[in-house]
């Protein structure tokens, strides 16, 4: 437990509870409510009484209305119900994951920058993190070609920088799983926030793939802890009855929430966060190198001091408060921005880092 350390993102929560009136550009959740037919699904559920366990592996019209989405939204044919296990949200799907697949000593290659929880959490059970840049070439994976990598885990779109990988990246993944016999896992959680329509699920051409999807993003639903595991029904299996012994089922009431948000259309909230996508990126780009984010609802900006002095002066000077970079990959010099917020923070936000920019070039 002492190799895991929580302090940064604490310590960003805690100042944020100090100040008075913060810009606060550091929530990796939506700003907007859970659609109110949603709320109305979960509260209908437990007045009929359906507040019990349910099967361990998840209610089945849930994971027939989730085989129903793979097929029309992510165009994967083989996501049939007994190959997708619902759990209690990403995080508990990687905590079966790494437990069930991971021993010690194993090599296990994550694209950086990276959700924070997979290295630290792959750590944890010993494994050893290999790591490429989110923006390799089918040739940087030769290096690991010889390598017996036990798996493969990427966020698509990614947090932290919002990068959307491209197909032809994401097929040479899969090649690199197929030759090592490596699980490749696609942590898909951000998946509809594709702001260019480049968003591509590799599960849909690589049968293997381990595909992560979340609800807690999607619809604001982080609380009620929903995700489904869509793998080959060997690893449901063995997730199945590791879940049975732990996590025990996903909360009752968000699995009959979950089959009414996948009715509900959500392209508002999107287009909202594409605007603030474009307004972000038009706000800094004189300021500080960057490129256009494709998804989710980030950027990862470089700045031109190391990035914890960078997120304190940013508090202390403008009470704007931002993510060090230092937590999602080795570098120091990158901070995460978050633009799911309202329109006047985000405004207040711009013109901080915009004020930042220039005292830091003076
Ligand atoms: C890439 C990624 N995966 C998984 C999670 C965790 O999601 P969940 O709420 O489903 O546990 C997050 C949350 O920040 C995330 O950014």
């Amino acid at each position: 437990m002492y190799g895991i350390d929580s302090s940064p993102i604490r310590k960003a929560f805690e100042l944020a509870r100090t100040i008075e009136n913060p810009i606060n550009l550091s929530i990796g959740q939506p700003h907007f409510p859970c659609p109110p037919n949603i709320i109305d699904a979960m509260a209908e559920a437990a007045r009929e009484g359906k507040t019990a366990y349910t099967l361990t592996g998840g209610i089945p019209e849930l994971k027939e209305a989730m085989a129903r989405k793979f097929l029309s939204e992510n165009g994967i044919k083989y996501a049939t119900p007994d190959r997708i296990l619902v759990t209690s949200g990403i995080s508990s799907a990687l905590f079966l994951l790494f437990n069930a697949l991971v021993n010690p000593d194993d090599e296990c290659l994550v694209i950086s920058p990276y959700f924070l929880m997979y290295p630290s959490m792959l750590k944890f059970y010993g494994a050893k993190v290999l790591t490429v840049k989110e923006s390799f070439g089918t040739d940087d994976l030769n290096s690991f070609r010889k390598k017996k990598i036990k798996l493969i885990i990427f966020s698509n779109p990614s947090n932290p920088t919002g990068k959307v990988l491209s197909k032809e990246q994401l097929t040479a993944l899969a090649n690199l799983a197929e030759e090592t016999g490596a699980y490749l896992i696609s942590d898909e959680i951000y998946e509809l926030f594709d702001y260019d329509k480049k968003f591509y699920s590799i599960g849909k051409d690589y049968d293997k793939t381990i595909t992560l999807t979340g609800f807690s993003k999607t619809y604001n639903m982080t609380g009620l802890r929903l995700a489904t595991i869509l793998a080959p029904e060997e690893v449901i299996k063995a997730l199945t009855t590791l879940q049975q012994y732990t996590v025990v089922c996903a909360p009752s009431v968000t699995q009959w929430a979950g089959i009414e948000a996948l009715k509900t259309d959500m392209s508002s909230y999107i287009q909202d966060y594409r605007e603030k996508r474009d307004f972000v990126y038009e706000s800094l780009k004189d300021f500080y190198p960057l490129e256009k984010s494709g998804g989710a609802f980030y950027y990862f900006l470089k700045v031109p001091i190391q990035d914890e002095e960078f997120t304190k002066l940013a508090i202390t000077s403008k009470k704007l408060i931002l993510v060090p970079g230092f937590i999602f990959c080795e570098n120091k010099d990158h901070v995460r921005l978050s633009f799911a917020t309202e329109w006047d923070n985000l405004k207040r936000g711009m013109t901080a880092l915009q004020e930042l920019s220039k005292e830091l070039a003076n």
